[in-house]
């Protein structure tokens, strides 16, 4: 695998590449990557035949308050795993590589309805943050094919909204949500967690299921669940932020009649934000 840090060297890559006729894959990450990022990466490789990695912490897409000074940054580590898993170009550039003329002036990627609502409410300008850098990241590796976990389910929605509406020339690909044996979703901000508050997180997934396995049954009151659940989970020690039952598709509330339901939830453990979701197909009949 190459690692580059500027534009020009991608685009020379990428552009080797396609020459040979060679289609496109592409994985954006943070870094600190675990197993479900290479599962991504595993995911590219099948459908490509040359893939391209990026880990950028995009400053961004992180509030003022939140955690972008300590997200954790491992990138020799990160590049034995990619290369394990078949990449064959990583992108890691440097803030001012992205951002040369700062981030106030930044042109931006707005995507109304998706990204101010669930975690976009909690943290706004967040998706406008991730909207912006995927953009930018697409027109830079021009990919024919992009790779999404369902780990970040509204943002995975978000980016196949984005794409549509801007006519972007990308499939996007998505990826199970990888998780520890206990179900707790991987995630970067799990090395966050002290031991004690990493033995109470699975309890968010647990929820999950709870709910799920209440909207299977049909004639659930969705506001009783929902109560339910958000007590669940602060007696199990978290501060929830939300716990939504939605429209698989639009992320809107349900109608009676919908039955792909997605269920997203967020909520803090300690001072770490921990979020998960789970799809659930509720009987015709409910
Ligand atoms: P990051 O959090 O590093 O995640 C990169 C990709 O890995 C995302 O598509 C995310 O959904 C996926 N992922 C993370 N944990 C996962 C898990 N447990 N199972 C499956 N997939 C998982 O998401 C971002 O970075 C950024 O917002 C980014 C898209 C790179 C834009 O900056």
């Amino acid at each position: 695998m190459i690692t580059v840090s500027t534009i020009a060297e991608v685009r020379q890559h990428v552009q080797a590449a396609r020459a040979k006729g060679q289609r496109i894959g592409f994985v954006p990450t943070m870094g600190n990557l675990h197993a479900g990022h290479l599962a991504l990466a595993d995911a590219a490789r099948a459908n490509a035949d040359f893939v391209v990695a990026s880990i950028f912490v995009n400053p961004l897409q992180f509030g003022p308050n939140e955690d972008l000074d300590a997200y954790p940054r491992t990138l020799e580590a990160d590049q034995q795993g990619l290369t394990d898993h078949g990449v064959d170009l990583l992108f890691a550039p440097a803030v001012a590589e992205v951002y040369p003329d700062g981030m106030t002036l930044q042109t931006r990627v707005s995507v109304p309805g998706l990204g101010d609502i669930l975690c976009g409410a909690s943290r706004p300008g967040h998706f406008d943050g991730v909207a912006t850098v995927v953009t930018k990241l697409f027109q830079i590796v021009q990919p024919d094919l992009a790779v999404f976990g369902r780990k970040d389910f509204q943002q995975l929605t978000l980016i196949r909204r984005m794409v549509r509406d801007l006519s972007m020339p990308v499939t996007i690909l998505d990826v199970p949500t990888a998780r520890a044996e206990d179900g707790l979703a991987l995630s970067s901000r799990n090395h966050y967690l002290s031991a004690d508050e990493r033995a109470k997180a699975p309890a968010l997934y647990r929820t999950l299921n709870q709910i799920a396995e209440q909207l299977q049954q049909g004639g659930a009151d969705l506001i009783k669940v929902r109560k339910q659940a958000l007590t669940n989970l602060e007696d199990s020690g978290f501060r929830p932020d939300y716990v939504e039952i939605r429209h698989r598709h639009t992320l809107q509330e349900p109608l009676q009649e919908d039955r792909e339901l997605v269920i997203l939830a967020a909520a803090w453990m300690g001072k770490t934000r921990l979020i998960d979701n789970l799809v659930v197909d509720r009987p015709a009949s409910s």
